[in-house]
């Protein structure tokens, strides 16, 4: 969601303030603005659209100063145009948020009763008014605090004073805010890849933290008003500078990087010497009755490939639930239950709020996430990391081949501690998964044939996507991808359930994507895809060299290698995600920043 940058240095700032704003576009935005101070006052920019937009605004008008800050919006109150751009002023205070106000309303209203005139349809500028109006009673510190004390919701806040230049505020409740400590300067922003082109030190505030930069110095203060300390850590160049090397599109890199992501994940979780399989940090399944699985979108989709998992080779019971259901349907779960966040970022706003609830309730907590430092990371009793590296195209691919090794290690280490698998067949299967990023490497051979038929696929105006078993969550990722890249609309369904309702979309305008490896349901998802044929629906069957001996002559395969079922969702996952890919680029769409969507959802 909205990006953030804040920079208090001693030369211009402008022009880095772009440059920070162009690596946050991943995570989606309809405008951007900046804001500089030179000496006493502070100017403003805003453009809506691309960020080519505010620099044509830039080269019009230019605004430069030796401290700024920058914004890429993710509209939610008002519309995505100028005068709902981030920077917003009101008096001497220019603000710029991620994040909900859920009180912004009543705090308005009492605003206006004032006589303050306001200029925008957003929540955000209820933050500047009272922000100014504290000011005219308390220093700016004291002030700033008493703010926040009135603002319910979700907020990652940086703020600037009019004659204040070596000055900029910053404030944490949801949505994550880093400090970067400079040399002669000092940078706050939305995540460690904001601040990356300036330093590679930084610090992750703490929710509810609030902080004050200056050119020399950072002082974070908790919730309380107490002075914290929190750790500087040294980010690795590869996680703070993100770049596309040799590929087109981010999107398209990450899904090749597919094999490095995976074995780096499974090196925290498989020993490939002992063969054997553990939880990072360590952890007792045998205690456990019952595993609650919650996440959104794709991870939700991971989660559903670890049931299928953890059910048949640990005997472990597995509910996995949407994020936003879960967190209001007050669940009833036993003690017993471990409740496993699963997220890329580790901040999507559902998640962690499903994480809080349960460790609420007294359940053992554990996250999986790819961002080791996220909310959920210090949230949850047991941090599980996946090592994808940074993922930026929004449509996520290797964080979801990433959870699924990660989860599938994990299932395979409950089965050997709850004594349901023996050692000899726990070696099988961790050797098994330790072939994994090898297979996917391979599966990558589908490429030219995913892009020769997504010529085709690019005219669909609706596809389904079908399939059984594990292949079934492997479906309804593989239409989540299409959606989202190419805007086609698509749907995944469980091969079985064709008969009940779906089959009636069926006609010869509706390609059928069947994803089928030639398992013990091999048989009975053929039997599915013939009812597809016997109604002229174009079909497309991704299976392997056996499973396409069933392929009729019309039919269109991609070919997966030949795989054992414990990671055929791994190696299946490429097909869909280049085919996805290449429709989209096919339509010449943005494919790394599809229109609507964020990278992060931080907000519900
Ligand atoms: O960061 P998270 O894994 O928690 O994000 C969850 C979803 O927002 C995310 O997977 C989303 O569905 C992606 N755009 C899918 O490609």
């Amino acid at each position: 969601m909205c990006g953030i940058i804040g920079i208090v240095g001693g030369t211009p700032v402008t022009g880095r303030l772009i440059e920070s704003l162009r690596r946050l576009e991943y995570r989606g935005y309809d405008s951007a603005g900046v804001a500089a101070a030179d000496g006493e006052a502070i100017t403003i920019r805003r453009a809506p659209g691309k960020l080519r937009n505010l620099e044509a605004v830039l080269r019009e008008n230019p605004a430069d100063g030796v401290a700024g800050i920058g914004h890429t919006r993710w509209a939610t109150h008002g519309a995505p145009i100028e005068r709902n751009a981030h920077p917003h002023r009101a008096g001497r205070v220019v603000v710029v948020h991620n994040g909900i106000i859920e009180n912004f309303a009543e705090l308005k209203t009492a605003l206006q009763a004032e006589g303050r005139t306001f200029h925008s349809d957003t929540d955000t500028e209820v933050v500047a008014h009272l922000f100014d109006h504290e000011l005219a009673l308390a220093p700016p510190l004291d002030a700033f605090k008493t703010t926040l004390d009135q603002l319910r919701g979700a907020y990652a806040l940086a703020v600037m004073i009019d004659g204040e230049p070596d000055l900029i505020l910053g404030a944490r409740r949801g949505p994550p805010l880093v400090v970067g400590y400079g040399q002669g300067e000092m940078f706050l922003g939305s995540d460690a890849v904001a601040v990356g082109p300036f330093t590679n030190r930084v610090a992750y505030l703490e929710d509810g933290d609030y902080v004050a930069v200056t050119r020399t110095d950072i002082r974070i203060f908790d919730e309380t008003g107490a002075t914290a300390d929190r750790p500087v850590r040294v980010v690795p160049a590869s996680a703070a500078l993100v770049e596309k090397g040799e590929y087109r599109h981010f999107m398209e890199k990450e899904i090749h990087e597919q094999p490095d992501a995976c074995q780096h994940t499974l090196s925290a979780y498989l020993d490939p010497v002992a063969l054997t399989a553990h939880a990072p940090g360590g952890f007792d399944f045998q205690g456990v009755e019952r595993l609650q699985i919650v996440a959104c979108g794709t991870a939700y989709y991971a989660g559903l490939t670890a049931k299928y998992l953890f059910e048949r080779l640990a005997g472990l019971a597995v509910d996995v639930e949407v994020a936003s259901e879960f967190r209001y349907r007050e669940p009833a779960l036993s003690r017993f239950t471990l409740a496993l966040a699963v997220s890329q970022s580790g901040e999507t706003a559902d998640t962690l709020a499903a994480l809080k609830w349960c460790k609420a309730q007294g359940l053992a907590t554990a996250a999986l996430v790819n961002a080791h430092e996220s909310s959920m990371a210090r949230e949850a009793d047991h941090m599980w990391p996946t090592n994808a590296g940074t993922e930026i195209g929004v449509a996520s691919t290797k964080a979801f081949t990433a959870q699924v090794c990660a989860l599938t290690a994990l299932a395979i280490t409950a089965a050997a501690r709850r004594g349901r698998i023996d050692s000899g067949e726990e070696a099988r299967l961790v050797g098994v998964l330790l072939e994994a990023p090898r297979l996917i490497t391979e599966a990558m051979a589908v490429e030219p044939e995913a892009r020769a038929l997504a010529h085709d696929l690019a005219r669909a105006r609706d596809v389904l996507y079908l399939g059984r078993g594990q292949a079934f969550p492997l479906a309804l990722e593989g239409a989540l991808k299409l959606k989202e890249i190419s805007y086609i609309h698509a749907e995944g369904y469980a091969a079985g359930e064709l008969k009940h309702g779906p089959i009636a979309l069926v006609d010869e305008e509706t390609p059928v994507i069947v994803i089928a490896p030639s398992d013990a349901l091999f048989e009975k998802t053929v039997s599915n895809m013939q009812e597809v044929a016997a109604r002229g629906g174009p079909i497309v069957l991704i299976t392997d060299a056996e499973g396409a001996r069933h392929a009729a002559g019309s039919m269109r395969t991609l070919l997966a290698p030949a795989c054992d079922p414990l990671v055929a969702p791994l190696v299946f996952a490429p097909a869909i995600q280049l085919l996805a890919y290449h429709v989209g680029v096919h339509k010449g769409l943005d494919v790394d920043q599809p229109r609507n969507l964020a990278k992060s959802v931080t907000v519900e």
